[in-house]
């Protein structure tokens, strides 16, 4: 067992995602209850190279539970990947005279995380943060459903609209390489088609455009694919050129972009997030030097880090069984 630790601190790393903040004041009032000393560091790994690092008390995340972000606010630093960065990183926190680090985020950052506690033995605990929930280890990461939430109530929005004007619609929701958003909007809010990330290669155009006119045929007023962004965002322009040009088929897009990363955390990410930034300084104070907190089978366990290194891509082809009988 390490030595007892007697500081930590806690950042945000990668995209924001509701809940972030439900986590902060968890970390920092579960380390206060403990008398470890505990700081924040602004704007993620970026912020601790430039030491931007401060005390935090209990009044200090007063009020931020129920608000989307990061008080702690976040940033992708490509600098990281470099190894006398975070030579000079693990130098700041040593200078600090922080015992230890609580990292939020998705899996870029949890392998910065991971990176400092190899090079530099700092005891490290994860936090999984992102709404793509694409993290291995991991059947949950904090904002997820929020995220699902958020896009789902514009999905109805334009369903109503749509429907108004027997339309289709192509909606494009967020997931770089992850399925997961699309396949729970996609199912949440009856859309006819779900186009995958893994599949922008090989869209089934053909099959497409047959359900759509099936659809109509039967009486359908409304029509709504859902298309995860894939590498970047503006796939839907291409699927919508396409049902255009071989199949006469007029789509409306709507790409819904950031608005799903915003918002009020729901319920399902503050009673998580709140328990697994408990967790993950408990972890820390009893002497852990790597773990990450994750939901397994509905409970939250503290697991070897190295199992949260990768990006969790595989699609649930119940889901899209489901879509497919349902959608007819
Ligand atoms: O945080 C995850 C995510 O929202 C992805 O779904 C999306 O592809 C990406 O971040 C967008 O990142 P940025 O806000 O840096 O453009």
């Amino acid at each position: 067992m390490s030595e007892q630790i007697k500081s930590i601190a806690v950042l945000c790393s990668g995209g924001d995602s509701p809940g972030m903040n439900c986590a902060i004041r968890s970390v920092v009032r579960t380390a206060i209850n403990l008398n470890l000393e505990v700081y924040g560091i602004q704007r993620g790994f970026q912020g601790l190279l430039e030491g931007n690092i401060k005390k935090m008390d209990a009044s200090s995340v007063g009020n931020i539970l129920q608000h989307g972000g990061t008080m702690l606010q976040t940033s992708r630093c490509m600098e990281f990947h470099q190894a006398d960065i975070r030579k000079e990183a693990a130098h700041i926190l040593k200078r600090k005279k922080i015992d230890a680090l609580v990292v939020i985020g998705g899996n870029g950052s949890f392998n910065g995380a991971w990176s400092l506690h190899t090079e530099h033995a700092i005891p490290v605990a994860g936090i999984p943060g992102t709404i793509d929930n694409d993290i291995s280890g991991t059947d949950y990461s904090i904002g997820f459903d929020t995220a699902v939430q958020t896009a789902i109530d514009a999905v109805d929005k334009i369903r109503d609209t749509a429907s108004s004007h027997d339309r289709t619609f192509i909606v494009e929701v967020m997931g770089k390489k992850s399925p997961a958003i699309a396949l729970n909007v996609g199912l949440a809010t009856g859309a006819e088609n779900i186009i995958l990330p893994t599949k922008n290669e090989e869209i089934d155009f053909e099959q497409i455009a047959g359900d759509i006119k099936r659809g109509i045929a039967r009486g359908k007023t409304s029509s709504i694919i859902i298309a995860a962004e894939g590498e970047k965002p503006g796939l839907c322009y291409r699927v919508q050129e396409e049902l255009k040009n071989s199949y006469s088929i007029d789509a409306h897009v709507c790409i819904l972009g950031h608005i799903q990363r915003g918002g009020n955390p729901i319920s399902t990410d503050r009673l998580i997030a709140s328990e697994m930034g408990y967790l993950a300084v408990k972890e820390l104070y009893s002497g852990k030097s790597a773990v990450v907190t994750a939901m397994r089978h509905g409970e939250i366990i503290s697991v070897p880090f190295e199992e949260c290194l990768q990006k969790k891509i595989e699609v649930e082809s119940k889901y899209l069984d489901i879509v497919r009988t349902l959608s007819i």
